[in-house]
């Protein structure tokens, strides 16, 4: 690697060249030749480097590119574990636990890496506090400022392996107009975070608050300049809480992570399917249950609709859990083509646990439990429907239909209702469970009619 030939003398940046103002601290005339021998000085951790020029094959691969963190649903979500050298933004809505999370996270890291958790946002007594709450093991260091001059100290004296900045909007540069927060502030504190992934391996956590709308504060710039945005999500006055992948560079974006939130933080589900069930007492009107796939693994989720008279000159239609516009568009199919009305009828959709569809595969679940609850048939408990619904009201075949069945067989459904087609893909290879009832369905209508009006 080509070395340094110059430094800063005031803040240590290391360049090639000799500059006349540093980059690092804006000071002038500082630069000064490093004699040989001389050790590194990068007080900053922002020196340059090198500037290698290499093809593909010459580049050498790590062997440990990436560790677990040890919290199976977290690393799921990152692709296997945190890779060096990357910078993973994680955003969520006030109170939702990103601390918390980063904190076990850390404390798990620190019992075999250098650990560094700078907290922004709360003293060192808090941070304290909820790690006796989170009843941590290990020992991460932790400090407590908001000034990135003072982080960056911290850095080059402790040289962590591994850093968690909790928030990015709460640092800021002297040297900079702005307040924290502000973009200019933002995309200077994320830049350096960065450089310091790049330069030194170290793996950087960041959290970033989200707005209103529900996006990362700050410029979308701030997403396109790390590695992996992940986001905590989850109702708040529920105890679920989903960790989502929006933006990977190691890995895909479809797994998600699922947590309970508890007394001592956030506690792994490792089988959704059962937690998101167990809270069904008996069939109800508009309950349906259905597997989804997320990411690697099929999710049993309960889709609730409710289908009532409405009072206003416009009827009212929300969801939660799947996009209003999907649901619209089933609700559209099932008028045209399965002579469902529902006109004067507000209509309320939900996914049961927080949980967010976007699978087409749950439509056909969909458009029965809208028809379930409108004419007050409840299906029977141990029903489990999947199908893509097409425009003409045809049931489209779903992917990965033998692991979805089977988990529905795990957690003791018996009959499942399904795109007909797909009845070809499961005579091949091995058999369903023998108890299993199986309904392959080729229209939305045959499909009402052999569950909602019993044809
Ligand atoms: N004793 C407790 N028992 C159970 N849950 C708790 C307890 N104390 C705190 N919590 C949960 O932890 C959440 C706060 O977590 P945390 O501070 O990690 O959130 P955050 O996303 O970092 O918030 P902020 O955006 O304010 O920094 C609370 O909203 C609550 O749900
Ligand atoms: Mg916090």
């Amino acid at each position: 690697m080509k070395k340094a030939l110059f430094y800063c003398t005031e803040c240590g940046y290391e360049a090639y060249k000799w500059l006349g103002r540093c980059p690092g601290c804006s000071s002038w005339n500082t630069f000064q030749k490093i004699a040989a021998g001389d050790p590194a000085r990068c007080k900053s951790g922002a020196g340059v480097t090198g500037v290698e020029v290499l093809s593909l094959q010459e580049i050498p691969v790590a062997e440990e590119e990436r560790f677990a963190t040890g919290i199976g649903e977290f690393d799921r979500v990152l692709g296997g574990g945190a890779v060096y050298g990357s910078v993973i933004l994680l955003g969520g809505d006030p109170g939702i636990g990103k601390s918390t999370l980063l904190l076990q996270v850390a404390d798990r890291l620190a019992a075999f890496k250098k650990v560094l958790y700078a907290s922004g946002e709360e003293s060192l007594y808090q941070v304290k506090l909820r790690a006796q709450r989170l009843k941590t093991s290990a020992d991460p260091l932790v400090i407590s400022t908001t000034r990135l001059v003072e982080l960056q100290e911290a850095l080059f004296s402790i040289k962590p392996d591994v850093l968690v900045v909790d928030s990015v909007q709460s640092f800021y540069k002297e040297e900079l107009d702005g307040v924290p927060g502000s973009i200019n502030q933002l995309r200077e504190v994320t830049a350096d975070m960065v450089r310091l992934a790049k330069e030194k391996g170290t793996v950087v956590f960041l959290i970033g608050h989200v707005t209103k709308e529900g996006i990362m504060a700050g410029p979308r710039l701030l997403e396109h300049m790390v590695d992996c945005v992940l986001y905590l999500e989850g109702e708040r006055y529920h105890s679920f809480r989903i960790l989502r992948g929006v933006k990977n560079r190691f890995g895909s974006t479809n797994e998600i992570g699922v947590f309970l939130m508890e007394e001592a933080g956030l506690a792994e589900v490792t089988n959704p399917s059962q937690l998101f069930l167990a809270q069904r007492s008996s069939a109800r009107g508009g309950a349906v249950v259905t597997a989804s796939i997320e990411g690697t693994r099929p999710l049993l989720v309960e889709i609730q609709s409710l289908v009532t008279a409405s009072n206003y000159a416009t009827p009212r239609r929300t969801s939660a859990g799947i996009d209003l516009n999907r649901v619209a568009l089933i609700m559209a199919v099932l008028e045209k083509h399965a002579g469902v009305s529902f006109l004067g009828l507000d209509t309320f959709v939900n996914v049961v646990g927080g949980v967010r569809l976007t699978e087409t595969a749950v439509d056909l679940a969909l458009a029965i439990s809208l028809v379930s609850s409108l004419k007050g048939k409840s299906l029977s408990e141990d029903t489990l429907i999947v199908g893509e619904v097409g425009l003409t009201g045809e049931i489209r075949p779903v992917s990965r239909i033998r692991q979805r069945l089977n988990e529905g067989v795990k957690l003791g459904f018996k009959r499942f209702v399904l795109p007909r087609l797909n009845l070809k893909d499961l005579e091949q290879g091995p058999k369903i469970q023998s108890a299993t009832h199986l309904v392959g369905v080729e229209t939305v209508k045959e499909a009402i009619g052999a569950l909602i009006l019993g044809e």
